[in-house]
């Protein structure tokens, strides 16, 4: 790792003085979170690093793992139901996954391409949760666009995974989820840079676009649904 000085100077000249500040604060939360809670999240994985197929990849963002702080601020300003299911699409090492089960979720459901960032979240919240029993968790390996949404989930988080084409066949699959099984969900999208599929899908309406950490991000609600009908 470099010195702290030399990389900063570095950084002031390449990038100037603001993105220089996100990567410190970053920095500093990731290592703080692995300090106190003995996981290992902190370090990014640039693309091409990833493990992989190339045609995914080419729609793939990065591993960052999402900040305590402004994902906690997010959490508390989507007023979720009680009974929470949660689903981390491209959940990498598993950060916001121990993040949010520390806000009373049934369910962490972590759905992630790359089988090396599998095994590290299957750890990770190993060791966070190892004295939770009554918090269950599931890491799912394989393509986000293909992936099936079970009829329970109903808090889906995004931290910029992937590019719009990925996000369609993703919000297809959710349509289906919702039409077999009626029910209110929370799409909450952590520092958007993604969100024309978002803001174009019939079925989601934008209920807040908070600030936090100096970055937007969005709180979306599905437009309407039948709550089922209890006929037994
Ligand atoms: C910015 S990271 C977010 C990590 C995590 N959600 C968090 O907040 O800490 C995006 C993740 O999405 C994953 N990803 C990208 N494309 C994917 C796809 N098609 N299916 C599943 N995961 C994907 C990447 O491997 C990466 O780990």
């Amino acid at each position: 790792m470099k010195n702290p000085i030399t990389w900063g100077y570095a950084s002031l000249r390449e990038r100037g003085l603001t993105r220089t500040l996100s990567s410190a604060v970053s920095f500093i939360d990731n290592w703080w979170f692995d300090l106190r809670y003995g996981t290992d999240t902190a370090a990014v994985v640039q693309t091409p690093l990833l493990d992989i197929p190339a045609q995914v990849k080419a729609l793939a963002h990065e591993y960052r793992a999402s900040k305590a702080a402004p994902m906690r601020k997010l959490l508390e300003a989507a007023e979720l139901p009680e009974n929470k299911v949660f689903l981390d699409m491209g959940c990498g090492k598993g950060k916001a996954l121990m993040i949010a089960a520390d806000y009373g979720c049934q369910k962490l459901i972590g759905v992630e391409y790359s089988p090396t960032l599998c095994e590290r979240a299957r750890d990770n919240l190993q060791a966070r949760l190892k004295n939770r029993p009554e918090v269950a968790f599931e890491v799912v390996q394989g393509d986000a666009a293909e992936y099936e949404f079970r009829d329970d989930e109903n808090v889906i988080y995004f931290y910029n995974p992937f590019a719009a084409p990925i996000a369609r066949s993703v919000l297809r699959s959710l349509e289906r989820s919702l039409q077999r099984v009626p029910r209110q969900v929370w799409l909450l999208y952590y520092v958007c840079e993604f969100r024309e599929s978002f803001d174009e899908c019939p079925f989601l309406e934008l209920k807040a676009a908070p600030v936090f950490g100096g970055c937007e991000h969005l709180i979306f609600i599905n437009r309407c649904y039948l709550p089922r009908v209890n006929t037994a």
